[in-house]
């Protein structure tokens, strides 16, 4: 690894802003090139700024087929206001047809944070579901589960851990000799979380999306490169058309053919391509041409739009034969919010942050002090204008609490050349934000209720 390289840390809360950089060097995709039927805000904004096969998931919208969508959060400290991101999300999802898994990580916060197991449970429910609820989540399409009483996360992260290793980790993570053990086992759990709910007992195989802030990225390259690791058949591109090849390893030697000399047994070799061979006549294609010697199947005429239907088809083959079956994860990632004070925002720091539960005088004040991006004094501003970019109380109208985006624009426009004072800027978000939050705080006595039907009958 270069001294240059950035290395994301999901555990430390200075992040890197750098976020093409970022793209670059994690291969993440922009979201230039995706069209959306019904544009979020977070999306029409650009605060959504990148993916990972974010096309698997409206290809599934488009089509009716079902998909998931699963995100996790940290049971310690309060909700604010950057956490409420991810949930606007995972709400767009669910609106357009997703059903929505969420993962409560008492045990990775136990393990970095010193959170016991019950008062994790406790703040989960007060603080996150109980404001999840609040913004309009669907308690009949939403699970919630807690990584310690669902054994088959643990499971599965312990079974794919056989794939990695320390230097894997070391390379992702930064960790080195004296990294805590509990932080080595946190992302394994983790990668239980994002791959569990496309197994048979939790909803088959579907593609299944993971909003998240760009700092959990670490934890979806690996999920992604361990899934493809077990993977039996990969699609690769041909010169012309898709490559299907086979993966034998430990695990499938025996299955596909493999003799305990190591040769291959032809007659359970052919059997098994056969069973490719017909997974793309289902499909529709014709051009198919099998080579069981060479481990490959070539089909010249199928596209990139192709590979989906293909991979899901080979994927539930391969579950038939015994197979995990596991599709790498798709993924979003949002922008942070800037704090309060102009520096990162951080629920350490509640200078930094609006919590949800803030009362309304609380929000005003802290609004008030926010960091502008205006000018000392006033004959300045009106000469230089303001700047936006920077100004707090504009960035949040645009991240949370102002829904019109040509309203937005008037007024992005109107600061920078002066005309509106970085008082006024702030006063029109205080106006908001109270609005927004004195709404939200009503709707949570309304929807209290509803709390326990969040919960997956393992939460329970
Ligand atoms: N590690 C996440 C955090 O720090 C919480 C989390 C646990 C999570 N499991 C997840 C997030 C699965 C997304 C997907 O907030």
């Amino acid at each position: 690894m270069g001294s240059e390289d950035l290395v994301i840390d999901p555990w430390s809360s200075a992040q890197s802003t750098d976020y093409s950089r970022i793209i670059d060097q994690f291969g993440l995709s922009s979201m230039d090139s995706i069209e959306m039927p019904s544009p979020s805000r977070l999306h029409r904004r650009g605060i959504v700024f990148a993916h990972r096969d974010l096309e698997m998931i409206l290809d599934a919208q488009k089509t009716g087929d079902p998909f998931g969508v699963l995100t996790g959060l940290m049971p310690s400290g309060q909700m604010h206001m950057g956490h409420s991101m991810v949930i606007d999300q995972v709400k767009w999802f669910q609106q357009n047809g997703g059903d929505v898994t969420i993962a409560v990580a008492d045990l990775e916060s136990q393990a970095t944070r010193g959170v016991s197991i019950s008062k994790g449970r406790e703040t989960a429910l007060a603080e996150y579901i109980a404001n999840y609820a609040a913004l309009g989540l669907d308690p009949e399409k939403t699970n919630v589960y807690f990584q310690s009483s669902r054994p088959i996360v643990q499971r599965m992260g312990f079974q794919l851990g056989k794939r990695t290793n320390l230097n894997e980790l070391e390379s992702i993570y930064g960790f080195n000799g004296e990294t805590n053990l509990a932080h080595v086992q946190a992302p394994l759990v983790q990668v239980g979380d994002i791959l569990h709910p496309q197994t048979d007992e939790y909803g088959g195989l579907r593609p299944i999306v993971v909003p998240v802030g760009v700092d959990q990225d670490p934890h979806l390259r690996l999920t992604r490169g361990l899934a493809a690791k077990t993977n039996w058949f990969n699609v690769n591109d041909a010169k012309i058309g898709l490559l299907i090849g086979l993966s034998v390893q430990e695990e499938n030697a025996a299955i596909l053919g493999q003799l305990p000399n190591g040769r291959m047994d032809k007659d359970r070799l052919k059997e098994i391509f056969d069973g490719i061979v017909n997974c793309l006549k289902n499909l529709g294609f014709s051009d198919i041409m099998s080579s069981p010697k060479q481990g490959t199947v070539h089909v010249p005429g199928a596209t990139q739009s192709d590979k989906r239907n293909i991979r899901m088809a080979l994927l539930n083959y391969e579950r038939k034969l015994g197979g995990m079956g596991l599709l790498a994860p798709s993924s979003t990632y949002h922008h942070f919010a800037v704090g309060l004070t102009g520096d990162k925002m951080s629920s350490s720091q509640p200078k930094t942050t609006l919590f949800l539960k803030d009362d309304l005088a609380t929000v005003e004040k802290k609004i008030k002090r926010a960091f502008s991006g205006g000018q000392t004094t006033i004959e300045e501003h009106r000469r230089l204008g303001g700047n936006p970019d920077i100004d707090v109380a504009y960035q949040y109208m645009m991240y949370f609490f102002e829904d019109d985006d040509s309203y937005l624009e008037e007024i992005n426009a109107d600061y920078r050349a002066g005309k509106l004072l970085a008082g006024e800027m702030k006063q029109l978000c205080i106006e908001r934000a109270t609005s927004w939050l004195g709404n939200l705080h009503e709707m949570r006595d309304q929807t209290a209720h509803l709390v326990k039907d969040f919960l997956a009958s393992d939460a329970r």
